[in-house]
């Protein structure tokens, strides 16, 4: 069109208040929840960039689409149109929807995961590596260098690194590797996009050695964005032919219908293996639901189905990804650190970068989330050592690879003056980095403790 903004590809049909809660009701607020975003009221931020899952916007076709919701307990038409899209873009035989993406992960390592055995991926997301963690296996990660260096920029960042993946598949011995994953994009690792050739690259480790590859597909449609404008040879190829070419590398996925579902709730289990499938829908009986809602509303299975179509559309893409980049040159040019280049979904601070002064096992992460918080009333989310790290007896953390604040931008949520608005917060907390202090934990789970840990500032 020869005009260079690239303006949001929709227009407001409803709207919700958001507000401010002054300083003082802030400091309440951070005293209360003991330091955890996690625990603040939803009502007592104004521009929340917690996750990007299940928060995005709905569009009328979504909406409209839920009224035809068929609420039959077994053999829902909802659930067969949903199964044809699933099946469409992924082309695995076996669709099992669960209610959201740790579901299926729970029943896919339940189904083929056993006590010693190891599960290699670029980076597990704290629910996969839970789970795994959960049925006594090791949650090996191997994602490329580059992917472990903040401020290299590369395109491909996400990329395995393969030579890490086979001597760790046959270091462990292959009879005890059930099967490895990709996560697409890798959210642990700043958002980053994985190449197509990567896939190919981890596809043939796992066919020589015979292990199964599945991938994390949550963001599967930015990522097969970043292969299009970034892998030579996609350039005129559509993000759902990328899409599918990118699933047909693998045997099965997991996915979370939050992200590019473009749903509020739902997620689903896909792949080709029979025998795992029927084990699936077993234990899916058990923890979920009947196979044909898997722990969904019919009208979720629609949302879903809808959503999954109308993330691939190219116009939608080209604004969500360049709508992540804005925010992230905004701080960039204020001199602050990021993971570069920008992921899909987040801009991820570099808190290590910001906070030299404090530690790891003084959550260097979790200080900066607070201040955003204090000052401007913008959530984050630590990815560092809260999330990450280990406790040791008697000794500090064993700290994260990265101190990271991820904000993650809600789709089709929030517009250009919101994310200027939080560009100002973070330029002018960062003014202040110097006298910034660390944290200690006081209060812990033995998994999953970035959730309910419970914080105190140190003096
Ligand atoms: C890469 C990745 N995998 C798995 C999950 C888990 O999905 P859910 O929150 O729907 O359980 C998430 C959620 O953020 C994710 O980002």
């Amino acid at each position: 069109m020869g005009y260079k903004t690239i303006i949001e590809p929709f227009r407001v049909h409803t709207v919700q208040a958001i507000d401010l809660p002054d300083r003082e009701a802030r400091e309440a607020a951070l005293d209360r929840s003991g330091y955890n975003l996690f625990g603040l009221h939803a009502d007592e931020v104004i521009i929340d960039l917690l996750t990007d899952s299940g928060t995005g916007a709905m569009s009328t076709r979504q909406w409209s689409g839920m009224m035809l919701g068929d609420e039959s307990y077994a053999g829902s038409r909802s659930f067969y149109r949903f199964e044809e899209v699933v099946r469409d873009l992924t082309g695995y035989a076996e669709i099992i929807p669960t209610h959201q993406g740790r579901a299926a992960e729970k029943i896919l390592f339940s189904v083929a995961v056993n006590e010693g055995d190891l599960v290699p991926n670029n980076t597990h997301f704290d629910t996969t590596r839970a789970n795994v963690e959960y049925q006594g296996a090791i949650a090996f990660d191997c994602v490329c260098a580059e992917g472990r260096d903040p401020s290299f920029e590369a395109p491909f960042k996400g990329d395995v690194d393969i030579a890490a993946l086979r001597a760790a598949i046959e270091g462990h011995g292959v009879e005890r590797v059930p099967l490895a994953m990709v996560t697409v994009t890798n959210n642990s690792g700043g958002g980053q996009p994985v190449s197509m050739a990567n896939l190919r690259a981890v596809r043939a480790v796992c066919d020589d050695l015979g292990v199964p590859l599945f991938l994390d597909a949550c963001r599967f449609a930015e990522n097969a964005w970043f292969i299009k404008t970034r892998e030579p040879g996609y350039a005129d190829k559509s993000p759902k032919a990328i899409a599918q070419e990118m699933f047909a590398i693998a045997d099965g996925c997991t996915v979370s219908a939050k992200k590019d579902g473009l749903a509020n709730i739902g997620g689903f289990l896909a792949l080709n293996d029979r025998q795992w499938a029927l084990q699936a829908r077993n234990l899916l009986i058990l923890t979920e639901g009947f196979p044909t809602y898997g722990g969904l509303a019919g009208y979720d299975l629609e949302a879903i189905a809808t959503g999954l179509e109308e993330v691939l559309d190219e116009k939608y893409l080209r604004y969500r990804i360049r709508s992540t980049e804005y925010l992230a040159e905004k701080v960039n040019a204020a001199g602050i650190p990021t993971v570069r280049p920008p992921g899909g979904h987040a801009v991820y601070l570099d808190a290590m970068a910001l906070l030299p002064h404090i530690p790891p096992h003084e959550y260097p992460a979790q200080a900066l989330a607070v201040e955003l918080y204090r000052a401007g009333g913008v959530r984050g989310v630590e990815i560092g050592t809260v999330m990450f790290g280990r406790p040791r007896d008697g000794q500090p953390d064993e700290p994260a690879a990265m101190e990271l604040v991820r904000l993650a931008i809600p789709r089709r949520m929030y517009t250009q003056s919101h994310i200027d608005y939080v560009g100002e917060v973070v330029i002018d907390v960062a003014s202040r980095a110097a006298d910034m202090r660390g944290y200690r934990i006081v209060e812990q789970a033995p998994w999953l403790r970035h959730f309910t840990a419970r914080l105190e500032p140190l003096s």
